[in-house]
């Protein structure tokens, strides 16, 4: 049986995050430079979001650009910025054609000006699209977030709309830039790097962890195939016991 046809469609992940990491690495191998190592992940980026799409994922969630990101070298920064400009402009028909929304999370106000343009009317023209949503973490890091909502909540109780009492976990998660999205259920890494790098902190509390050794560019759709079935092929217990899951209790 190939690895498609040991997935089971009617138990996919709902939402799969992904840190895309090992682009350095996969360029440097060859002998190129870092920028050649990122050219060629946007192809995998490509070939996961169809792959998630065919299969009938509900979110995709890609760790595009960190916050910490921003200390790279100007000129990674540059064409970093410039392949997500020209992936947007490319990619925009695809996204149309295959029923894809596009979403964002982060600090999009850091990003150039005519980028913050490009995604926004990208996300304005694939608003009514009802097949995957695919959500670009750019500008992203987990703390500021957290720490964000925290400041916007500070601020409810301090003009008198809520007393310290209303701040429960599900309040507190309305408050952060993934408030319409379920949580992950499928966090991937590449790369063979086992950290979570200040990525979706609260969200993945109950997420399952699949870690692989090949790096992004090398990560294509059999990739994203064989960690479905290995994510169908774990329990989740959500801090219960096997014998409660099996009574559905
Ligand atoms: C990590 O590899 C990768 C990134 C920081 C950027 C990922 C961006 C893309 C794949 C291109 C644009 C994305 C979209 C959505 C079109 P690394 O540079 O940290 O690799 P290393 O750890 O080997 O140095």
């Amino acid at each position: 049986m190939t690895l498609l046809e040991q997935i089971d469609t009617n138990r996919l992940p709902n939402h799969i995050a992904i840190i895309m990491d090992g682009n350095g690495r996969w360029a440097k191998q060859r002998g190129s430079g870092r920028i050649f190592g990122h050219q060629h992940g946007v192809d995998s980026v490509k070939a996961v979001t169809e792959g998630c799409a065919e299969l009938g994922v509900k979110y995709l969630t890609l760790y595009a650009f960190s916050t910490e990101n921003w200390q790279r070298p100007q000129e990674e920064v540059n064409a970093l910025m410039e392949l997500l400009l020209i992936s947007l402009e490319e990619e925009l028909p695809t996204l149309m054609e295959n029923n894809i929304r596009l979403l964002s999370i982060g600090q999009l106000e850091r990003l150039p000006e005519h980028l913050q343009v490009k995604m926004k009317s990208c996300q304005d023209k694939t608003a009514g699209n009802t097949g995957l949503s695919l959500v670009l973490a750019l500008s992203y890091s987990s703390r500021w977030e957290i720490a964000n909502a925290a400041r916007d909540i500070a601020a409810e109780v301090a003009a008198g709309k809520i007393t310290e009492k209303d701040i429960t976990p599900e309040y507190f998660e309305q408050h952060l830039t993934t408030a319409h999205i379920p949580d992950p259920e499928l966090m991937i890494r590449t790369s063979g790097e086992l950290r979570i790098s200040n990525f979706l902190l609260w969200q993945l509390a109950y997420t399952e962890l699949y870690f692989s050794e090949l790096n992004w560019p090398d990560f294509r759709k059999e990739e994203l195939y064989k960690a479905i079935v290995e994510f169908q092929g774990r329990e989740r217990r959500f801090g219960k016991i096997s014998e409660q899951l099996e009574k559905n209790e």
